[in-house]
């Protein structure tokens, strides 16, 4: 499955979601069980996502106030994601964003996660393999006790947020209350954020990173596999990453999804591309290595829960942060990273501050699909 290929046709833009006002308490307290299953659906919908593949589904049983999340295998990208890793992390991005929401609207969200092998989140090879995976569940029960709601501020950055592919102050560090906050992780989690402090470990980190990219884009199968989901300005497809999103003007945005398809981008292309996540790290303030005790899908889970508390940590004090799995995905680029001695394995990274150019955070948001597509009322076949 392919980005384009879920573009229904001109007409919409998929912005609208980012746009739906936020519920005050009162009012959602109104709302029957249903309704507010909805809208706590719609706050993980607005998740970050492995290149912008949404791959998570919700069904909602009122009787049982519970919320089922699935991983659709369909969007699990076989050359990038050859694990599943970067989905389920996704996932675990949705489930942060649905934990958040739910405390906040004062509603106590139970998590009861499925025992699921690795092997069940790898990308769907044969036809017949089963298509979705239940993960988690969340049980919402009433009242919050009220040392764990979250600020406003927090769920304000849910419909805020975006990641921003831009270059950073690297004068201006993000205050060290924000930086305590991000390192504690959300409740619970086994996930960790390490910081990485020393200007060495910066430069090794902006190096591998520019190698992973490049990588990428001489591989053959990641190169095509980008192409599906890096897109025009102008599909119009509720899914991928438009060019936008990378500061492209919509020339460039077009030349770029086309030369990645082809195999033909101009030379400088791919040296830009390479260089733009190098510096990007150079100039962060902030840089964090997400890494959990061991691999599986429940600490994927809670990687997930750490990186999407972390961006809405950081948003919601008006910093910028980009992410960046290709360190964690790139074969020979994971195995080099070992250096780093860190004590679990990497499993993603992202930086954070404050934009050098104030437009940059102003780019568009990135598309979603409509929340009904995303949802499910009955459990799913397969
Ligand atoms: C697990 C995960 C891995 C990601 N990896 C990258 C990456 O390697 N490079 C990148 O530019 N963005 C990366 N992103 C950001 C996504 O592309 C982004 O979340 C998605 O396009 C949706 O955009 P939004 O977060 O602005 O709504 C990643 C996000 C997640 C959750």
């Amino acid at each position: 499955m392919s980005a384009a290929e879920s573009a229904p046709g001109k007409g919409a833009k998929f912005l609208e979601l980012w746009e739906t006002p936020l519920a005050s308490r009162e009012k959602f307290s109104s709302w029957p069980f249903e309704q507010q299953a909805r809208y706590l659906c719609l706050l993980a919908h607005l998740a970050p996502s492995t290149h912008n593949t949404q791959p998570w589904r919700f069904w909602i049983r009122p009787s049982e106030r519970t919320i089922t999340l699935y991983l659709d295998r369909t969007y699990v990208l076989p050359a990038s994601d050859r694990e599943g890793r970067q989905a389920t992390i996704s996932i675990g991005c949705a489930l942060e964003h649905l934990l958040i929401g739910s405390q906040y609207y004062g509603l106590t969200p139970v998590v009861t996660l499925a025992s699921v092998d690795r092997s069940a989140v790898r990308p769907r090879e044969e036809a017949d393999a089963s298509r979705y995976v239940e993960v988690a569940t969340v049980r919402l029960l009433e009242d919050t006790p009220s040392e764990e709601i979250p600020e406003e501020g927090l769920v304000r950055a849910i419909f805020s947020r975006r990641v921003t592919r831009a270059e950073f102050d690297p004068t201006h560090p993000l205050p060290e209350t924000l930086v305590e906050k991000i390192l504690a992780g959300p409740r619970g989690s086994v996930a960790r954020v390490h910081p990485v402090t020393s200007a060495v470990a910066r430069r090794m980190l902006a190096e591998l990173q520019g190698q992973a990219d490049s990588y990428v884009i001489n591989s053959p199968a990641f190169r095509s596999e980008l192409a599906e989901w890096m897109l025009p300005n102008d599909i119009e497809s509720p899914l991928g990453m438009p060019g936008a999103g990378f500061g492209l003007n919509d020339q460039e945005a077009k030349r770029i999804h086309e030369g990645l398809r082809a195999g033909s981008l101009y030379p400088e292309d791919g040296l830009k591309f390479s260089m733009a996540g190098k510096r990007g790290i150079e100039s962060s303030p902030f840089l964090g290595l997400l890494t959990a005790p061991r691999e599986g899908v429940a600490e994927w889970l809670d990687a997930g829960r750490t990186l999407a508390y972390a961006l809405l940590l950081v948003e919601s004090a008006g910093f910028q942060a980009a992410v960046h799995a290709g360190i964690a995905e790139v074969p020979l680029i994971r195995h080099m990273f070992r250096a780093f001695g860190l004590e679990g394995p990497l499993l993603g990274t992202f930086r954070a501050g404050r934009v050098r150019d104030p437009q940059h955070a102003q780019r568009p948001h990135s598309p979603r699909q409509p929340l009904d597509r995303v949802l499910l009322w009955e459990p799913p076949q397969r």
